[in-house]
């Protein structure tokens, strides 16, 4: 078999497009314009990457972009201040802090300072617990976005074995609890699970998120399974550097039923997806229904 490919960056085309189509309809129906906070300490050049392409991003969608640059030397007690500032801002309806941050601060205390209804990221400790009872909260946007793939494939995943490679708080326990709330049977396994390959086998649906470049080999998948790829790893091949996932993309591909490629695949899905949580932070912060099709 060789599995069909998940087109992430079509995917993500497409989400983009109804935020906006909905944040023009904000615009047009009730004088809102929606308003993305992005917050960056220090010059990490992959982070800053990062945050032009959320800035240019969110601009396009029909959003206001506020970026926050400060210096890598910030005290805590100033990056609190200005998170106090947006929280209190009614221009703003989401925020994020790029993380990592630097050593002196402590990401936990800064991410739990953000008001819980602004926190696109889903990573304040409501929205987590949120999530694992079930209730209504903002999902973090790299799950979200491998959920609307996995919907969007194989439409219900009701009863099907599920297998997260990854415990991390911003990947593979959120995806574990999504795939739970779909009723997927459901095994987060990581790099200390003995195994693992027998694990794995026994998938329909497998989410690589662990970190390990191409540690996922074909000989691992059941024929026919959806394999996320949410990796990206940068590695020297041929003398080249080269981004690849968690799944060595060959030997997976020829068994799987369908498989997101790196890149292209999940990665092009986080931003299109922190647009549609930063839509949803807006429509539910003014009691307008939320857009459907956009949040778990
Ligand atoms: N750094 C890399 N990815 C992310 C993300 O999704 N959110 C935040 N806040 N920081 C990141």
């Amino acid at each position: 078999m060789t599995a069909k490919v998940i087109d992430g960056k079509a995917f993500a085309a497409g989400i983009r497009a109804k935020v906006a189509t909905h944040v023009a309809r904000l615009k047009a129906e009730n004088g809102l314009t929606p308003g993305l906070a992005v917050v960056l300490v220090g010059e990490d050049p992959a982070s800053q990457v990062y945050v032009r392409s959320k800035g240019k991003q969110t601009v396009e969608a029909g959003m206001n972009s506020f970026e926050h640059k400060l210096d890598a030397t910030v005290s805590e007690s100033d990056l609190l201040a200005l998170v106090a500032q947006l929280n209190a801002d009614p221009a703003v309806h989401g925020i994020l802090v790029q993380l990592p941050l630097p050593k002196h601060l402590n990401s936990d205390l800064v991410i739990n300072a953000i008001d819980p209804a602004k926190d696109v990221d889903g990573f304040h400790i409501s929205n987590v617990g949120l999530l694992g009872t079930g209730q209504k909260s903002m999902v973090p946007c790299t799950p979200l976005g491998s959920l609307m793939m996995l919907r969007d494939h194989l439409g219900s995943l009701s009863g099907m074995n599920a297998v997260v490679i990854g415990r991390s708080n911003i990947v593979g326990k959120p995806m574990a609890q999504l795939l739970l709330g779909d009723s997927c049977t459901v095994t987060i396994a990581h790099s200390r699970t003995k195994n693992i390959e027998a694990i794995v086998r026994q998938a329909d649906i497998v989410v690589a998120a662990v970190g390990r470049p191409e540690m996922v080999t074909g000989d691992w998948i059941k024929p026919g399974a959806t394999v996320i790829d949410v990796g990206i790893n940068r590695i020297e091949r041929d003398g080249k550097n080269v981004l690849v996932g968690d799944c060595d993309y060959d030997s997976c591909a020829a068994v799987a039923g369908a498989i997101t490629p790196v890149p292209g695949g999940v990665g092009p899905m986080t931003i299109a997806c922190l647009l549609a949580n930063t839509l949803t932070a807006c429509c539910r912060a003014n009691g307008l229904a939320e857009p459907e099709g956009l949040t778990a």
